[in-house]
C-alpha cells in the first residue's frame, strides 16, 4: 500500500495524525492555512470587543468582557503553537497577517457601534464559532483537535455572556430593546458568512472532509447555526432580519434567505468596513509589544547559558 494509502487508512480508522507522522504535503499545507487563519481570527477578533472594555456599563460587565478578550488572545497563541507543530514559524505567520497577505474571519471587519454589539458578538459570532469548532475537536490532526477541546470550553462561556447581555437589553427599556434589535440586524448576515462559501463554491471542503479535517460541511454547519439560533431570537423577542426565514416542517429545519456573497468576497478581499483599521491596530500593538518579546528572549538566552555552565560543572564533578 502506498504512503498515501496508509495515511488515508489511518484517517478512515480515526487514528490521529501527530506532528512526527508522515503526511501528504497537501494535508500539511491546508492545515497550516486553516490553523493560521483561525489563529489570526482569534487575535484580530479581540479588537471589536476590546473597543468596549473601557465603556462597559458596569464593573461586572467590564470584568466579563475583559476575561473574554483575554481568552481570545490565549486561543490565538494556542493555535499558533498548533500551526508551529507543522513546521512553520509563528513570526512568519504574523508577518503575513500584518502585510495583509493572510486571511482571518470576515466577521471581524465589521464595526462594534454600541454596547449591544458586545451581546450580539458573544451570542452570534461566538455561537457560530462554537458550531464550527466543536466538530473540529474530532479533526484528524492531533494538536489541532486537542487545542479545540480547550478552546470550546471557553467559547461556551463567551456565547452565554453574550446572550445574557442581549436578554438584559431585550427585557430593558424600549431604547435598550431597539439597541439589541439594531445589533442583531447588523450582525446576523455577517455571522452566517463566517461558515464560508456554499459547499458547491468551496475549493477546500471536499478534500478537508475526506481528510477528516472538516467533519461537517460549511452549509451543514450554517444550517445547524440557524436552526439553533432562530428560537433564541424568538425567546429574546427580537426579529431576525431575514423575511425568508421560516420553519420547514418537512425538512425539520429553517429555510432562510440568500446570503450576499458579493459583500462577503469584498470583505475577504480587504474592502470591508474595518479591514484597514484592524490591521493598523494589530501592527501598532505588535510594535508596542516588541520590548516584551525582546525581554522574554533575553531572559531565555541568559537562562539557557546559565544551565549550560551548570551542566558542564556537573559533568566535571561526575
Ligand atoms: N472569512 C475569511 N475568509 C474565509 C471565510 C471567512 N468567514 N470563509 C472562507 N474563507 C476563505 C477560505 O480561507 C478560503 O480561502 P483560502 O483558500 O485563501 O484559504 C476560501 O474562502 C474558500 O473557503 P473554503 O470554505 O473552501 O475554505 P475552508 O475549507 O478553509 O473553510 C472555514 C473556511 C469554514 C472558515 C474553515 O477554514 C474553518 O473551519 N476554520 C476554522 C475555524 C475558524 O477559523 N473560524 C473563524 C472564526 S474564529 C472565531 O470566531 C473566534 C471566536 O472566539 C470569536
Amino acid at each position: 500500500m502506498t504512503l498515501e494509502g496508509q495515511f488515508q487508512a489511518k484517517i478512515d480508522a480515526e487514528v490521529k495524525i501527530e506532528p512526527k507522522d508522515w503526511m501528504p504535503d497537501a494535508y500539511r499545507k491546508t492545515l497550516i492555512r486553516q490553523i493560521a487563519q483561525h489563529a489570526h481570527s482569534e487575535i484580530v477578533g479581540m479588537l471589536p470587543e476590546g473597543n468596549w472594555i473601557t465603556r462597559a456599563p458596569s464593573l461586572r460587565r467590564k470584568m466579563v468582557l475583559l476575561a473574554k478578550v483575554q481568552d481570545e488572545a490565549g486561543h490565538g497563541l494556542y493555535l499558533y503553537s498548533a500551526a508551529e507543530t507543522l513546521g512553520v514559524e509563528r513570526e512568519d505567520l504574523i508577518e503575513e497577517l500584518h502585510e495583509g497577505k493572510a486571511k482571518y474571519s470576515s466577521i471581524f471587519n465589521y464595526p462594534s457601534l454600541t454596547w449591544a454589539d458586545m451581546g450580539a458578538i458573544g451570542w452570534l459570532v461566538d455561537g457560530a464559532a462554537i458550531m464550527n469548532q466543536v466538530p473540529l475537536c474530532r479533526c484528524s490532526y492531533g494538536p489541532y483537535a486537542r487545542a479545540m477541546v480547550r478552546i470550546c470550553k471557553e467559547e461556551s462561556f463567551h456565547q452565554r455572556q453574550g446572550f445574557e447581555i442581549m436578554l438584559t437589553l431585550a427585557q430593558g427599556s424600549e431604547a435598550q430593546k431597539r439597541m439589541a434589535q439594531d445589533a442583531l440586524n447588523r450582525w446576523w448576515w455577517p455571522s452566517l458568512m463566517m461558515f464560508g462559501p456554499h459547499d458547491k463554491d468551496s475549493p477546500h471542503t471536499e478534500q478537508s472532509m475526506k481528510w477528516h479535517i472538516k467533519r461537517l460541511t460549511n452549509d451543514e454547519l450554517r444550517q445547524r447555526f440557524v436552526d439553533a439560533t432562530a428560537p433564541q431570537a424568538a425567546f429574546l423577542g427580537l426579529t431576525i432580519p431575514d423575511p425568508d426565514l421560516k420553519w420547514n416542517e418537512e425538512k425539520g429545519q429553517y429555510d432562510f434567505g440568500a446570503i450576499n456573497w458579493d459583500e462577503f468576497w469584498e470583505v475577504v478581499k480587504g474592502n470591508g468596513p474595518c479591514n484597514r483599521q484592524r490591521l493598523q491596530a494589530r501592527v501598532k500593538a505588535h510594535e508596542a509589544g516588541a520590548w516584551v518579546r525582546d525581554a522574554a528572549m533575553a531572559y531565555a538566552e541568559k537562562r539557557s547559558a546559565r544551565e549550560e555552565v551548570m551542566n558542564k560543572q556537573d559533568a566535571r564533578v561526575a
